[in-house]
């Protein structure tokens, strides 16, 4: 049996770099595939500030055939952005990053309830009127639902949070 060659070791780092590690922030990783575009959203992130952001998508990945990664230099994530990521990315861990070393790391976890961040597409629903009420959606096994007129959002869930 031969050793393995430097020639693979090249392949395998490149397939390593394929993004590259941050200095500072946050790698959102294991996001399910096709879905990192949509935590762009969910991060308000469309590049007009500035901000320095790499994604992989489908990508290969150990624990899923392939995964989107999505990685923001100097942020961190406010507890509402990771709700509303755990409903499309259920299976994502958020990696706090601090000079280059990966300091927390943590799994998306679904909240019961989603609230005051996302608008029920239903114009009819009480809380499209022009009225003091704070959306509030029940969070169910693979979709979402108004409290107030039991719509049932499955997919696109991104396009409802509030601008
Ligand atoms: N990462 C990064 N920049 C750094 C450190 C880590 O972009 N300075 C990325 C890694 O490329 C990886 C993720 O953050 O995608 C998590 O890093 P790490 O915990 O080192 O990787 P794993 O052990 O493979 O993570 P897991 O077990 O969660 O898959
Ligand atoms: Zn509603």
């Amino acid at each position: 049996m031969s050793e393995p060659t430097n020639e693979t070791n090249g392949t395998d780092l490149d397939h390593e770099l394929r993004v590259s590690k941050i200095h500072n922030g946050t790698v959102i990783d294991h996001v399910r595939s096709g879905q990192a575009l949509n935590v762009l959203a969910i991060l308000g992130i469309d590049g007009s500030e500035g901000e320095e952001v790499s994604i992989g998508m489908n990508v290969p990945s150990d624990r899923h055939a392939k995964k989107d990664i999505v990685k923001v230099e100097g942020r961190e994530l406010s507890a509402d952005e990771v709700d509303v990521l755990s409903l499309i990315a259920p299976e994502a861990t958020i990696n706090i990053v601090r000079e280059y070393n990966v300091v927390e790391k943590n799994r998306v976890e679904r909240p019961e309830l989603v609230e005051d961040v996302l608008s029920c597409p239903n114009e009819s629903c009480i809380t499209s009127a022009n009225e003091p009420v704070t959306s509030r959606f029940e969070v169910l096994e693979d979709a979402i639902r108004c409290a107030y007129c039991g719509t049932i959002i499955r997919e696109d869930i991104a396009s409802l949070i509030d601008a």
